[in-house]
């Protein structure tokens, strides 16, 4: 991080250290309005925070110290900011309007970006329609994708998240663990005849895509014959030559290219099971709303940016007061697996110990991103949050209105969000329990320190244009830290390493010769061991 400018945020940090939100409320009786930001359909409270004005003045020159505004630009402008890999960053494109260019070494990449689109569309029409049949001519009435990281995580979230717009007599089920398991117990929801299957991997040689594809090509053959695989299975790839060596005719193939990284691939043709969910017309504006919060993240000054704000509150309590988590929790049920989409995208990204020098960073980096929907995280880890000894920043997102307006259920919902940022920021003071009549040997274990942060992101409804701007909203966080740390955000080395290991483990569990022991003392008795147990070595 940028020396002097984290310097003057430290020094700012220990003045206010002692500032309680109780204080910092009472100090100002417009703290909430000035601290509440919009953009693209979301407000921001962002006034639950240990921020003072003068803080978040120092936390923006971070920012502007990082050169922030720099590098977005050459994000969106297509510059290879991806150094380890060589790559432009540009899943910015991906949602851009067709009138608006972007250069990828000299070449507009929109043309490109549209035809995808529109192919997907002609595709999820006729599905959706009943027009594409299966082998046998009947209509598709399951959709099972495979893929795993970003080619699953974000469309298995965005199909639930916008399950009220979905057509619900078309079931999307999502495979991606190599656990023959999760294969095996899908396959028992769909039937052959009325399945397609959509084979999503950026590479195509991912070990769990490729080997859960095999096996449902199998499962398909073996039901309806060779033929059927044209029907009944597509891919979504940027490696034609490896769709083609699957055995996936390239006609049904729907591209996206090496600038869009997996965690950030929903909004390319990695979307296609959204689309069919969906239909074009609402994906369309799921895109729109990313566009909205890219439009917002590259023009509004820091101080109202609220990707950047999100950033730099994230900065402060990570690296300024030492908290390692940050909880993402969504008062929507249809909401629930964003904590698992994040946890890619953010960990994945910001999940590095090297600077862009190739320097051990100073500090830490990349928070710990859990969560789980609301009410139900109250009922489990929220004792922690509150009286607990870690100090967990948390993100509250909610709706004013519910898909589901079931009697008092949603009213009920929310005043539980308000309540809990409430309690969180005030707490309960040993004179209140006493007050209340709560005996003296009790004051203690009944009081609430209260000063957790909370961000509280709010918007009127769930559609696809605020879930596609809640989406662009975190990735432009993420972004944005990752620039604070002076990290590469777009590659993923980390994740080489088990790979690579478990190839060579492979042939020892399987081999008929016991293995001469080639690992550490530990991974070869457990070899053993596993190896035994399947009557491998007796
Ligand atoms: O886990 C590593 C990773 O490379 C992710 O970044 C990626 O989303 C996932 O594997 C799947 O990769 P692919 O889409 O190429 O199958």
């Amino acid at each position: 991080m940028h020396t002097s400018a984290w310097q003057a945020v430290q020094e700012e940090i220990a003045a206010t250290r002692p500032l309680h939100l109780r204080e910092l409320f009472a100090q100002d009786p417009r703290r909430a309005d000035k601290m509440t930001v919009r953009a693209a359909g979301w407000t921001l409270d962002y006034s639950k925070h240990r921020v003072t004005p003068t803080l978040l003045q120092r936390l923006v020159a971070l920012a502007e110290a990082a050169d922030l505004r720099r590098w977005t630009e050459a994000m969106f402008t297509g510059e290879a900011i991806n150094r380890t890999e060589q790559r432009a960053v540009l899943h910015t494109a991906l949602r851009n309007p067709p009138d608006q260019p972007v250069q990828v070494d000299g070449q507009d990449v929109m043309p490109e970006v549209h035809a995808v689109l529109d192919k997907m569309a002609v595709f999820a029409d006729q599905v959706r329609k009943g027009e594409w049949r299966g082998q046998t001519g009947k209509n598709i009435r399951y959709v099972v994708n495979i893929g795993i990281g970003g080619s699953d995580l974000g469309p298995a979230m965005a199909c639930e998240a916008l399950r009220p717009y979905s057509k619900r007599a078309l079931k999307l089920l999502f495979v991606s663990n190599i656990d023959g398991t999760h294969l095996a117990e899908v396959l028992r929801q769909v039937k052959p005849a009325q399945t397609l299957f959509i084979v999503a991997s950026k590479t195509f040689t991912t070990q769990e895509t490729m080997t859960n594809a095999r096996s449902a090509r199998a499962w398909l053959v073996a039901s309806l014959g060779e033929a059927a695989v044209a029907r009944h299975f597509v891919a979504v790839s940027t490696s034609t030559a490896e769709v083609d060596k699957f055995g996936i005719d390239t006609a049904n193939m729907f591209g996206f290219w090496d600038w869009v990284g997996g965690r950030y691939s929903l909004p390319s043709a990695i979307g296609l099971p959204v689309m069919l969910a969906i239909g074009p017309k609402h994906f369309r504006r799921m895109l729109a709303g990313y566009h909205a919060m890219d439009v917002h993240f590259r023009t509004t000054p820091y101080e109202r940016n609220v990707p950047v704000l999100l950033a730099l509150l994230g900065i402060l309590y990570h690296n300024g007061y030492g908290a390692e988590s940050l909880a993402v929790l969504p008062y929507d049920q249809y909401l629930a697996r964003l904590p698992a989409y994040l946890q890619q995208l953010d960990m994945e990204s910001n999940g590095k110990a090297v600077d862009r020098q190739g320097q051990a960073v100073v500090g830490t980096t990349g928070p710990i991103v859990w969560g789980e929907a609301g009410t139900n995280g109250q009922h489990s880890f929220y004792q922690l949050i509150h009286q607990g000894t870690h100090l967990i920043p948390c993100d509250f997102i909610g709706f004013c209105h519910s898909q589901n307006p079931l009697g008092d259920h949603h009213d009920k919902l929310m005043a539980n969000f308000f309540a809990q940022t409430e309690a969180l920021a005030f707490g309960k003071t040993a004179e209140q329990c006493r007050a209340e009549g709560v005996p003296e040997s009790l004051v203690p274990y009944r009081t609430f320190e209260g000063n957790r942060p909370t961000s509280s992101l709010l918007a009127d409804e769930l559609t696809p244009t605020t879930f596609g701007a809640l989406m662009a909203m975190y990735e432009q966080k993420v972004f944005t830290q990752g620039i604070i740390w002076d990290v590469f955000s777009f590659d993923q080395w980390g994740v080489q390493l088990g790979k690579q290991l478990a190839d060579k483990i492979l042939p020892e569990l399987t081999s008929p010769e016991a293995p001469v022991g080639q690992h550490d003392a530990s991974t070869n008795a457990l070899i053993r061991r596993y190896r035994k147990s399947r009557g491998r070595d007796v």
